[in-house]
């Protein structure tokens, strides 16, 4: 079995948003391999939307022995109606191919579940594109329940 390195969670600070969003968009990329109606992705108008709208968010670097294996995105806002707690919705998960299937994900996870158990967060809840299995797989490893399940055509 592969050993797991040591993971750590740590904040983006503004002066790496350039090799963050790059990350990001490689991370695109091979989520739209999951998606038949994937449109071209325009990363620096994403970037801007992002940067734009940061009420609520965190992004972190995940590091491996001390390596840039990841990046997260959490999005941590009032619950709606009870806007008296708070729920984290995981917005942008990604390990790179190196660092895969080695718990480099699980313990990323695992720790923003413990900071967030220890902000008293009610929730925290990720989205996955119907076709990822292998993302499926990993959230349904760690607990993550499906609750519910979006629609959509063009009109
Ligand atoms: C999904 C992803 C985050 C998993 O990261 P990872 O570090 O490889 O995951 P881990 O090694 O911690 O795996 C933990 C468990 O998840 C499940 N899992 C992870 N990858 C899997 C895969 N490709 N197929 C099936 N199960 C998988 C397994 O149960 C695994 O435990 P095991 O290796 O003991 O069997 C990573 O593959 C990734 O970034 N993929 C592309 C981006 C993406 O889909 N992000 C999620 C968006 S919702």
């Amino acid at each position: 079995m592969a050993v797991t390195p040591p993971v750590a969670l740590v904040p983006v600070p503004a002066e790496e948003y350039d090799e963050f969003f790059a990350m990001l968009a490689t991370y695109h990329a091979e989520l739209d391999t999951y998606d038949p109606h994937a449109e071209d992705w325009d990363a620096e108008v994403h970037r801007r939307a992002v940067l734009d709208d940061m009420e609520g968010r965190e992004v972190s670097w995940v590091l491996a022995d001390g390596e840039r294996a990841g990046l997260l995105m959490v999005r941590v806002l009032p619950d709606w109606p009870d806007e008296s707690r708070e729920v984290a919705s995981i917005a942008e998960f990604y390990v790179a191919p190196p660092f895969r299937r080695r718990g480099v994900g699980r313990e990323a996870i695992v720790a923003l579940l413990a900071d967030h158990r220890a902000r008293g967060t009610f929730e925290v809840e990720a989205g996955i594109l119907a076709l990822n299995e292998p993302a499926r797989a990993f959230w349904a490893s760690l607990g993550f329940e499906v609750r519910n399940i979006v629609t959509a055509r063009r009109p």
